[in-house]
């Protein structure tokens, strides 16, 4: 029989797995705190986009249930999985208000019940949570860790094709219940205590991290000697030991969960008295690798002040209309710094951007954001800019130049279309040998 299922927080992660185990056969009750998602999602809208989402959830919208009373999904299921947010502190920990939030609700169950934390947490809050409840007298209710490592954009894929289902458990019969959750998605599951499976989502994701930054330094000292990284990129990831993904240089690494993530590594590290010195690296690398590209229009136009500037792809990656530590945000305030116009254009997430860039003029099409542009910067490598370099654009453009923040054209033919082009890390090459940027930059683990 397939057991009823709770999910706590109705974003990117709780969303998709709601739909996932509702397609899957269990009845879900996902509960939010936000009145107007849970009356959109009871409508049947799904304001976040990401890709076959709403369309699972239309399917089986019969099994799941939407409400904003906590009480209600330990009414329904056993088992509620948490997937609140965890944002960034000022000092770079995690802010686990809403984890807290959820334990200070929890209503007594009459049976035993199990929190499943999907939400990424420092090592140690699993131990804080069992005191907590114990202390409540709440030691009916078990906990799990189940990080979630699904990517955005590709998140419905990665969830019912995972690499990996890490379960934590302080109980091996609630780790038991939870792998049972799992049986029928085929993907290697890892058992582990708890503070280890909250350990393998962050270095993880610090691994991934350190990944961009190590290929986007290779890209800059391609620059300075005449290397090729695209070559260079291929050439290292043929090697098993190295592997292909996470190997495309960039304008840096970003988005709601690798920089979130890997600050927060870095602070618990400091907090348990340990210097994490690579970590420190990897953030200031990719902090300057955002800021390059103003250092590549500076080359070609001289001072910017006055000049248009349009920024092509807005949210943090493509097929998502997530703005969370999205570069844009960084380019667009540095460059009105500069004293350019800047304009913008998303295929998906002009509304999401419209309070964040203020400032920037938001074109619904890109030949409106192009025209009489001095450049054109792709920040984030949607499909529609393989059409970048038609003649259309370039006639357009009072100057017809662009700065491919994420090698996603074909050098050779991007000049051959009358453009001046400049990527990172590269002369001529065409990175097309290099696997698609949606298996490339996940954010993975968020
Ligand atoms: N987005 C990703 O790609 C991804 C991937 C893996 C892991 N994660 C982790 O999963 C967690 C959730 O991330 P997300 O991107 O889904 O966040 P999100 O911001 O998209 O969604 C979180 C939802 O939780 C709701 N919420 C807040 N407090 C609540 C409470 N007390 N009870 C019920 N709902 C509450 C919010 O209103 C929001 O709808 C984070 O810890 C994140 O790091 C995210």
């Amino acid at each position: 029989m397939n057991e009823p299922l709770g999910v706590i927080g109705a974003g990117w992660v709780g969303l998709v797995t709601a739909a996932c185990f509702a397609d899957l056969g269990h009845d879900v009750v996902v509960r939010d705190v936000v009145p107007e998602r849970i009356a959109e999602l009871e409508a049947g809208r799904v304001s976040i986009y990401e890709p076959g989402l709403a369309k699972l959830l239309e399917r089986n919208r019969e099994r799941v249930r939407f409400t904003l009373d906590l009480a209600d999904v330990f009414s329904a299921a056993r088992i509620a999985f948490v997937s609140v947010p965890t944002p960034s502190t000022y000092s770079g920990e995690a802010d686990l208000s809403a984890v807290w939030s959820v334990l200070d609700e929890l209503p007594e169950p009459s049976e035993r019940a199990i929190l499943v934390m999907k939400s990424t947490v420092p090592v140690g809050t699993g131990e804080k949570v069992r005191a907590h409840l114990d202390a409540r007298g709440l030691a009916h209710v078990g906990y799990v860790s189940n990080p979630e490592f699904l990517a955005e954009g590709t998140a419905v894929r990665d969830f019912r094709q995972p690499d990996r289902v890490v379960i934590g458990a302080f109980d091996e019969a609630d780790g038991d219940a939870v792998e049972s959750v799992y049986a029928r998605i085929e993907a290697p599951v890892v058992r582990a205590d708890v503070a280890s499976a909250e350990m393998v989502k962050l270095a993880s994701n610090a691994f991934l991290a350190t990944k961009i930054s190590f290929i986007n330094e290779i890209a800059n000292v391609c620059e300075e000697t005449g290397a090729d990284v695209a070559v260079v990129a291929e050439g290292m990831g043929l090697d098993r030991r190295i592997g292909p993904l996470f190997l495309r240089p960039g304008i840096g690494y970003s988005g709601s969960c690798l920089p979130k993530d890997v600050a927060a590594l870095k602070q618990l590290a400091g907090n348990s008295g340990y210097h994490f010195q690579l970590l420190t690296a990897v953030i200031e690398v990719n902090e300057l690798q955002k800021r390059r590209v103003v250092g590549k229009l500076a080359k070609h136009l001289g001072s910017l002040r006055g000049k248009t500037i349009a920024l092509l792809g807005l949210a943090f990656k493509p097929n998502t209309n997530d703005m969370r530590d999205a570069p844009s945000l960084i380019l667009a305030p540095r460059l009105l710094a500069e004293g350019a116009v800047v304009r913008g254009w998303d295929p998906v997430a002009l509304e999401e951007a419209r309070p964040l860039l203020r400032g920037v003029e938001l074109c619904p099409s890109l030949l409106e954001a192009v025209r009489d542009a001095d450049a054109a910067v792709i920040v984030t490598e949607w499909d529609e800019l393989r059409e970048l370099p038609s003649a259309e654009v370039r006639e357009a453009m009072r100057n017809p130049l662009i700065v491919d923040g994420r090698n996603f054209l074909a050098p050779d033919a991007v000049r051959a279309a009358g453009f001046r082009y400049e990527a990172i890390g590269r002369v001529a090459s065409d990175l097309s040998a290099l696997p698609e940027t949606e298996e490339t930059e996940p954010e993975l683990l968020t």
